[in-house]
């Protein structure tokens, strides 16, 4: 990853999608010929794809390749886990680090999110480190504090060397994830309000203005070409998370077409 406060990240979040290796390429080339005529020098887009279509695809193109998952130990007897340098070996760069699905369906922690950074770091990899609320922590007024506890806690014990310029923060209000045809979407200053928590959250950690702002910050939850620039543009984020607008192709190019310069 290329560090840099002002760098915008748009980042593809597909998901357990599509069904076939075939769709799959069907899906990335689309993006990808759109990507190529447009001049995104200072953004980095990636696809965070389901791991077995990942060899498929140019690590090196103008599309960064991610995963969604990634176990912490190195090799050994781990039924079903696939570690970092699987997935670096096939090409990914980045990975999803505690997507709130991944938190509800397979009970993953923040302690489990930590060992995962960890690994991720170790391995080269960029992880995408997933916070956000649910909608009762939100009615409860316990927003701003979960995320305060889900950034400090998947951070814990890694050192400012060890983190600059070699992660992202997604803030997803889980109540905003596929919200669907009305989106159910937070304010801008919302957003704002939410980023600012993450850097005192990462302030708290590291103590260095460098540090803290020289880690970008995604927003995430049914952002769509309609509605994505704002997201950035009135928030102080650096950029986004894209889940269902990822899987139409001509949708996520037109959102990475937004901020192409
Ligand atoms: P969505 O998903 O854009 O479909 O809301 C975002 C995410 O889960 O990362």
């Amino acid at each position: 990853m290329d560090s840099g406060k002002n760098k915008i990240y748009i980042v593809g979040n597909w998901k357990m999608n599509p069904a076939s290796q075939d769709d799959a390429e069907a899906m990335f080339d689309e993006i990808e010929n759109e990507v190529y005529r447009i001049n995104n020098d200072g953004m980095e887009v990636v696809i965070c794809m389901p791991c077995l279509f990942l060899s498929e695809f140019d690590p090196e193109g103008k599309i960064r390749l991610g995963a969604q998952n990634v176990f912490w130990e190195k090799q050994g007897a781990f039924t079903g886990e696939i570690s970092a340098e699987m997935l670096r070996r096939a090409g990914a760069k980045y990975v999803i680090v505690g997507h709130s699905e991944r938190r509800k369906y397979l009970l993953e922690t923040d302690e489990m999110a930590n060992l995962k950074i960890k690994a991720c770091l170790a391995g080269s990899l960029c992880p995408v480190l997933c916070v956000g609320e649910t909608a009762e922590e939100k009615e409860r007024g316990d927003a701003g504090e979960v995320i305060a506890r889900q950034v400090e806690k998947a951070l814990m014990g890694i050192s400012d060397k060890e983190i600059l310029g070699k992660i992202l923060i997604a803030y997803e209000p889980v109540w905003a994830i596929s919200s669907g045809a009305n989106p159910v979407i937070p304010t801008t200053d919302e957003i704002m309000s939410m980023g600012l928590i993450v850097r005192k959250a990462l302030m708290k950690l590291y103590g260095s203005h460098e540090v803290v702002y020289s880690i970008p910050i995604l927003y995430g939850g049914s952002v769509c070409c309609q509605n994505c620039f704002d997201f950035v543009d009135k928030t102080g984020m650096n950029g986004l998370l894209v889940g269902s607008a990822s899987l139409r192709p001509q949708e996520f190019a037109g959102i990475v077409k937004k901020f192409a310069e």
